[in-house]
């Protein structure tokens, strides 16, 4: 616990309210930069992510659209993805751009478009033959990887994972700043959804946070300073409870959208927290 809470500290999230449709393909390349470190750090017999994927990259291993179709959760409504992209026999893509390719590569609501989901049964040999497994037990167990393959360098010689590391931190910032943007959206809706129910006849001011060379999407959030200073009128009571409602992130209220989404960001938080901090985090 105490360890965690030192790892937290050093955490680099915005001090913004800081999203899931977008968060998928960013995701979707932190999931590649683990099965690499893995793959480079362990003998195949050690190995824990997608062990049963044979591909056509390195020591039959799978190249990066090989990767992502074997740990696609496929379903009735979810064909298997026949798109592709252009990384092709790159093993360190970058991830801005190929994660643009995955949101929009193909034709959207076909097979032809990457769907965003992963299946964590195909992700991990720990998780083979388990259901339901949480989106948060799936982030952890990627960052326990990676750490775990930071760990042993100390006795690997001659293994360079700083590429991998550095592109898989770059992922899990842009996951998690996704899912912020996402959730800031929900929070929204459920505070204008709570006035309504009190009977106001306002809504909250929001801000555009925008794009960044670092951050390729903008988003909107609650203006908590401008919905304060534009209804001076509002009872104390009223505007106690948006500001809660906000300070919390929409948790802390009756089940909304803004409090299911929170778990993953979350998620995203301790593991970003963990990455950028020592391989013991
Ligand atoms: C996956 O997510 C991206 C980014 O939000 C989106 O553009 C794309 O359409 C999604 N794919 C599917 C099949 O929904």
């Amino acid at each position: 616990m105490r360890l965690i809470a030192i790892c937290l500290s050093l955490c680099l999230l915005a001090p913004s309210v800081l999203g899931n449709v977008l968060a998928g393909p960013y995701q979707s390349v932190l999931y590649w930069y683990a099965y690499r470190i893995d793959i480079m750090t362990h003998d195949a017999a050690n190995r824990e992510i997608a062990v049963g994927c044979v591909g056509t990259g390195p020591g039959k291993t799978c190249l990066f659209d090989e990767f992502l179709r074997y740990i696609q959760k496929t379903g009735r409504n979810t064909k298997l993805w026949t798109g592709s992209t252009n990384v092709g026999k790159d093993l360190t893509p970058d991830v801005i751009s190929t994660a643009e390719q995955l949101a929009t590569g193909g034709e959207a609501k076909t097979p032809s478009r990457y769907p965003n989901t992963s299946d964590p049964s195909k992700m991990f040999k720990k998780f083979k033959g388990k259901v339901g497994i949480t989106y948060s037990e799936l982030m952890r167990a990627v960052v326990d990887t990676i750490q775990k393959s930071r760990a042993s360098l100390e006795t690997l010689k001659g293994v360079d994972i700083e590429t991998e590391l550095k592109s898989a931190r770059q992922a899990l910032t842009l996951t998690h700043r996704a899912r912020v943007a996402d959730n800031a959206k929900y929070i929204i809706q459920g505070v204008n959804a709570y006035l309504k129910e009190q009977r106001q006849t306002w809504t909250v001011k929001t801000k555009t946070i925008p794009a960044s060379e670092e951050t390729p999407f903008e988003w909107e959030e609650v203006d908590t300073a401008k919905t304060i200073a534009a209804h001076k009128g509002a009872t104390s009571d009223i505007m106690k409870a948006v500001q809660k409602y906000i300070g919390s992130w929409g948790t802390g209220t009756t089940k909304t959208d803004a409090t299911r989404h929170m778990a993953p960001v979350y998620a995203c938080q301790e593991g970003e927290s963990r990455l950028n901090g020592g391989p013991k985090c």
